[in-house]
């Protein structure tokens, strides 16, 4: 079956599961005067359907910062945290404070931030979801009941468990594994020859944030193959 590192169309989505929390309409909090969110799914509950970039507030503790919401997909309320879908972000060898604060348009192809992910997976249970699509339109999904991302002192390590889908599930490798860029993490020295930051289990394995793959899927489309 087909990997999620197969594919040159992905979007990777977080979205807070959240059937026991309050909601407070229009919350006005001491940031002044400022009608807040939580996250894309709070969005959702409170009326905006429309899939663009908001300002969430995840945590009293902790600032506002912009995210995009999927409001249409799977039911909606879910957060990019990535993006790639043309390849125009080449740029595959990023620090630790790239992957740690994001990179990209939030339009585009992008990276959300581990701390970003870190405070919005803190607060509330998550899921993640993949959404993979190749050049020939073959489209897949991956879903996990259980998302974390913990906090930088433990380099941003995962928690990923609870998959469905039709994609091979080719992430059990990365669950509790702490986040490696080539110039940090447990994951470091090897990180070279697999390009871009992830959660990386003992140098192999699946790499998102590596080298798209648009060539490859070039010449399979072109039958060369
Ligand atoms: C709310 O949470 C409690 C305890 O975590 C659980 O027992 C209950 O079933 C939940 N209710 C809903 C509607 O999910
Ligand atoms: C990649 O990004 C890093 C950090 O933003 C930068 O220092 C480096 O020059 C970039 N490399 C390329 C090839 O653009
Ligand atoms: C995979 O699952 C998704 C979501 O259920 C579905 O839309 C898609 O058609 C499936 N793909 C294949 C190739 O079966």
């Amino acid at each position: 079956m087909a990997k999620i590192y197969d594919f040159g169309f992905l979007i990777i989505l977080g979205v807070t599961v959240s059937a026991n929390k309050t909601y407070n309409l229009g919350q006005q909090t001491t940031l002044g005067p400022l009608w807040t969110f939580t996250d894309c799914l709070d969005i959702l509950r409170q009326g905006y359907t429309a899939n663009c970039v908001y300002t969430i507030y995840p945590s009293t503790l902790w600032r506002p910062f912009q995210v995009y919401c999927d409001q249409t997909t799977a039911g909606g309320g879910w957060t990019v945290i990535q993006r790639r879908q043309d390849g125009s972000d080449k740029n595959s060898s990023r620090p630790w404070i790239d992957y740690a604060y994001g990179f990209g348009s939030l339009r585009g192809e992008s990276w959300l931030g581990n701390e970003f992910i870190h405070r919005l997976t803190s607060t509330v249970p998550n899921k993640l979801r993949f959404e993979l699509q190749d050049f020939e339109n073959d489209y897949r999904v991956a879903q996990y009941g259980r998302f974390y991302v913990g906090p930088e002192s433990d380099l941003y390590r995962s928690k990923i468990a609870f998959f469905s889908g039709n994609v091979t599930n080719s992430l059990p490798e990365h669950n509790n594994q702490q986040f490696s860029t080539f110039d940090n993490g447990p994951s470091s020295t090897c990180e070279h020859q697999y390009k871009g930051g992830f959660w990386f289990c003992a140098c192999h394995s699946v790499n998102i944030n590596g080298i798209y793959l648009k060539g490859k899927h070039d010449s399979y489309a072109d039958g060369v193959n």
